[in-house]
């Protein structure tokens, strides 16, 4: 699997030994500081505290980490149990406890009602079955429960430019390699050997997906996420800040939260 050899989130962390307490610091760093720091606010993880959280699709932990340490009680599913490996070892190094279960959001082995919160970031747009996922969370959530997910987003300037221009259309990846792997280099280090499904969602297909579920209360794209744009605007001096309120409406993520119905 694409993941057990590239553990997701470990990219651009150097320095420290791989799997130490600095190496997990640094991996937070990364991605909260450089890669996305839209995470904590649009994704909630400050606003969280006190409740049972299923977390889908663990990566290394760091935002699993966030979550625990706001006294959350924590359980991870992933299909990778290398993931889980590497969620539980970060949790223990900060002294703090996750249940990292090893299976699937199409088939979730947790009863009906179980948790207050389902949190997943960047993992539903990978599974073949999206609308039985989403019915998984339902279930598995209690009434009123939260839900809140990312997902990548079609109408985007990464997806537009990036991948259905550049590697699509110029590179000819769409004749060459067709339309799956294509959307596959989507994924960081991912050949056209290594395939992980990649899907991506409108505001439309996603609020009309997850509202046979839930009640939607708000979506909206974030990330503008184009390397290019990124240094154009760096040259000319405009932060970042400015840069997500120019080009957030065509940002690389879509973000959902939603409520079961109680
Ligand atoms: C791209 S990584 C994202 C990890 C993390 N959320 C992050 O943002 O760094 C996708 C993760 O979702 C997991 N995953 C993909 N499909 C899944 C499914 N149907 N059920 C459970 N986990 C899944 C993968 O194993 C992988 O750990």
């Amino acid at each position: 699997m694409q993941w057990e050899a590239r553990p997701c989130g470990a990219e651009g962390v150097h320095g420290p030994i791989p799997e130490s307490p600095e190496w997990f610091r640094e991996a937070r760093r990364v991605r909260f500081d450089d890669h996305a720091p839209w995470i904590p606010t649009s994704m909630l993880l400050g606003s969280i505290s006190g409740r049972e959280v299923l977390e889908i699709g663990v990566g290394i932990g760091c935002d699993h980490y966030r979550l625990a340490q706001q006294g959350n009680t924590m359980t991870g599913l992933d299909l990778s149990r290398e993931h889980l490996r590497l969620t539980t070892l970060h949790l223990q190094h900060e002294g703090l406890a996750t249940t990292a279960v090893h299976g699937d959001a199409e088939n979730m082995p947790f009863p009906d009602n179980s948790f207050d919160v389902v949190y997943s970031c960047g993992v539903l747009h990978h599974t073949p079955d999206f609308e039985k996922a989403l019915s998984e969370c339902s279930r598995v959530l209690r009434p009123g429960g939260q839900f809140i997910c990312a997902v990548y987003h079609r109408n985007s300037i990464c997806f537009g430019l990036g991948t259905m221009l550049k590697n699509g259309i110029l590179k000819a990846g769409f004749i060459r390699h067709g339309w799956a792997r294509t959307l596959a280099k989507i994924e960081h280090g991912a050949g056209y050997d290594a395939v992980p499904l990649v899907r991506v969602y409108s505001r439309g297909q996603l609020k009309s997906a997850v509202g046979r579920w839930l009640t939607v209360e708000s979506l909206h794209a974030t990330h503008v996420g184009s390397h290019r744009l990124e240094v154009i605007a760096k040259r000319l001096g405009i932060s970042r800040t400015r840069l997500e309120r120019a080009f957030g409406w065509a940002g690389w993520y879509l973000v959902l939260h939603g409520r079961k119905r109680s």
